[in-house]
């Protein structure tokens, strides 16, 4: 029996993924190189610093951590721009009403997010009253593919892991769930997600009851 749901929040319930890929792609634009959608697949899931690093050794440029920051913090002035404008339009099909469904059952909520703007995000689109709890960039120390930010979520929750299902659409976050011994629901495409134990297009093909038919063993 599923008894909570732990949801990343970039690219699941919100429609951030694009803002992420546009201020990347604006740093490396003033850098000189090219960033495509395809690199982007890359830093889903992975945190500011890290992502920082991969876009770099696509650029083949090596700075020092000093000049590192500097631009991590220019690529988030702009991200942090994008996202202060967002609303409720914004919440992708499907993850209010699972939310809501989710609630209504008594299946716990958790927020299992690398971001360190996390709680704007919730906040300006509405969706903080939902949540049990809140597990973002600024309570972890470990990035995805550790398992540590949802760990810690189920442990706010008091859900053993086995009962916990984990809504993902990168890569590093399936296999963060995998190794937290939690059940997985990829979103997105079956390719990039290939670990995920189900992969649909979004949370609108999800409904509580589907859940406990896809994850009756557990
Ligand atoms: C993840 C995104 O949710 O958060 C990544 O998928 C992002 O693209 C990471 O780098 C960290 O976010 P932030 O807001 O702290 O820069
Ligand atoms: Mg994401």
């Amino acid at each position: 029996v599923i008894k909570a749901c732990l949801f990343d929040l970039d690219g699941v319930l919100v429609d951030t993924a694009k803002y992420h890929f546009i201020a990347w792609r604006e740093l490396a634009e003033e850098l000189g190189f090219v960033f495509t959608e395809q690199d982007n697949e890359r830093l889903k899931g992975v945190s500011r610093a890290a992502s920082l690093n991969i876009l770099l050794e696509i650029g083949g440029l090596e700075f020092d951590e000093a000049e590192k920051a500097r631009l991590a913090e220019q690529k988030n002035n702009r991200y942090v721009e994008y996202i202060a404008k967002m609303d409720s339009s914004e919440i992708l099909p499907g993850a209010l009403s699972f939310l809501k469904e989710c609630r209504e059952v008594g299946i716990k909520v958790a927020l299992g997010s690398a971001s360190k703007n996390a709680m704007t995000i919730l906040n300006n689109t509405g969706l903080t009253p939902y949540f049990d709890a809140i597990i973002d960039g600024t309570h972890t120390s470990a990035a995805k593919p550790d398992p540590e930010v949802f760990l810690l979520g189920a442990q706010a929750v008091s859900v053993p892991a086995e009962h916990c299902v984990v809504f993902e659409d990168a890569e590093a976050g399936i296999l963060a769930a995998n190794r937290a011994g939690m059940s997985s629901v990829g979103i997105g495409s079956p390719e990039t997600l290939a670990e995920a134990n189900f992969v649909v297009p979004s949370l609108a093909q999800i409904s509580v009851a589907k859940l406990q038919e896809l994850f009756a063993a557990v």
